[in-house]
């Protein structure tokens, strides 16, 4: 599939040879990102990036890759600023933001929001998140860096062996990144939760017809035994029926320094897609593991824009003049290339 045309909608429109070019068109986005090079590709188009719940890395990382193309960037943040406060439909604002843009970035809590919306909208949509639902833009990132990583070690994806640890009730990180690594070989999930916050069955029976090992667990400590990845998530708390609710699992698992030397092995890379709760009753992943060299969560928000930018490049089908449009940049940029 080349996915021109395309909305983005969940990570199952992926085969692992789409995976595998999309990580391929990011690699060669790298000179932009890194401000070695400039291109221009996308001059006069418009991205409309409509975040109805909140979000840093996702928003921004979408509207940089747009602006490092050379598109312009309309965005809108909040609910009350919309129709939508005055009772408009999701269809009749994607018909309305589909005639003033290119391409739509969209974040709904409502899982299938997106879906709706790119249903009635004459332009694609990328899925920046629906609900406890999916986030495919953040699961190709994650495994993005997860193949970079493996890489310095001289392995791949498949055999892989990653510990999901958390709120995998909630986490749509996780849902659209197990669904992904479903697509490799071999993979051996452990993955571990608060009893009550455990995987979707849905998830787990598929990657188990698939040939995977799925092991499921309440034990953070003994989930990251033997594991290439450890991959931590926040409590969503905005899922829960009631902040009390969400209050009963926050601080139950926290990777910290101590944990890690005790338990995992010495080149086991740790991932969150972030933020990471730093507030002192939660902890998930402790500061004081900024100094682990396989702490890789700056590397993963770095590689957001790269992949970004070739889902853009992708959808909007300029993937082969991305370098025609190039020159040098002309101000000073510092020292950008990542590790
Ligand atoms: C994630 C999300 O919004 O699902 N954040 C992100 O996009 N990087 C994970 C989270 O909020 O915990």
């Amino acid at each position: 599939m080349d996915f021109v045309g395309q909305s983005i909608l969940s990570v199952d429109q992926f085969e692992r040879a789409d995976v595998e070019r999309v990580f391929d068109i990011a690699d060669a986005m790298a000179p932009y990102a890194h401000r070695t090079h400039i291109t221009r590709v996308l001059r006069g188009a418009i991205l409309s990036n409509m975040f109805f719940e909140p979000s840093t890395r996702t928003r921004i990382s979408f509207g940089s890759a747009f602006n490092l193309l050379g598109g312009e960037v309309r965005e809108t943040t909040e609910i009350r600023e919309t129709s939508f406060a005055k009772g408009e439909s999701l269809q009749d604002t994607a018909r309305v933001l589909s005639g003033y843009s290119d391409i739509v970035v969209m974040r709904h809590p409502q899982p299938g929001s997106v879906s709706a919306f790119a249903g009635a909208s004459r332009v694609p949509v990328i899925n920046g998140g629906d609900g406890a639902n999916e986030h495919p833009s953040q699961a190709l990132l994650d495994l993005y860096t997860v193949r970079k990583e493996m890489a310095v070690l001289g392995r791949g994806i498949d055999g892989l062996r990653i510990a999901l640890v958390g709120d995998l009730k909630y986490g749509r990180a996780v849902h659209s990144l197990c669904k992904l690594l479903g697509l490799f070989s071999r993979v051996a999930f452990n993955l571990a939760s608060p009893p009550g916050l455990e995987a979707p069955p849905e998830i787990t029976e598929r990657l188990q017809t698939q040939g995977h090992v799925v092991q499921q667990s309440h034990h953070l400590e003994r989930s990251i035994h033997h594991v290439d990845i450890v991959y931590v998530t926040r409590t969503q708390e905005e899922r829960f029926a009631s902040p009390a609710e969400a209050n009963r699992y926050r601080g139950l698992f926290r990777l910290n320094q101590a944990v890690y030397t005790e338990h995992c092995e010495p080149n086991t890379v740790i991932m969150h897609p972030l933020p990471r709760d730093s507030r002192s009753e939660a902890r998930e992943l402790d500061d004081d593991l900024n100094a682990n060299p396989n702490l890789a969560i700056f590397r993963q928000t770095d590689n957001g824009v790269l992949v970004r930018m070739a889902l853009f490049a992708m959808v909007l089908d300029v993937v082969d003049q991305v370098h025609q449009h190039a020159m040098p940049v002309t101000w000073y940029t510092g020292k950008r290339t990542p590790r």
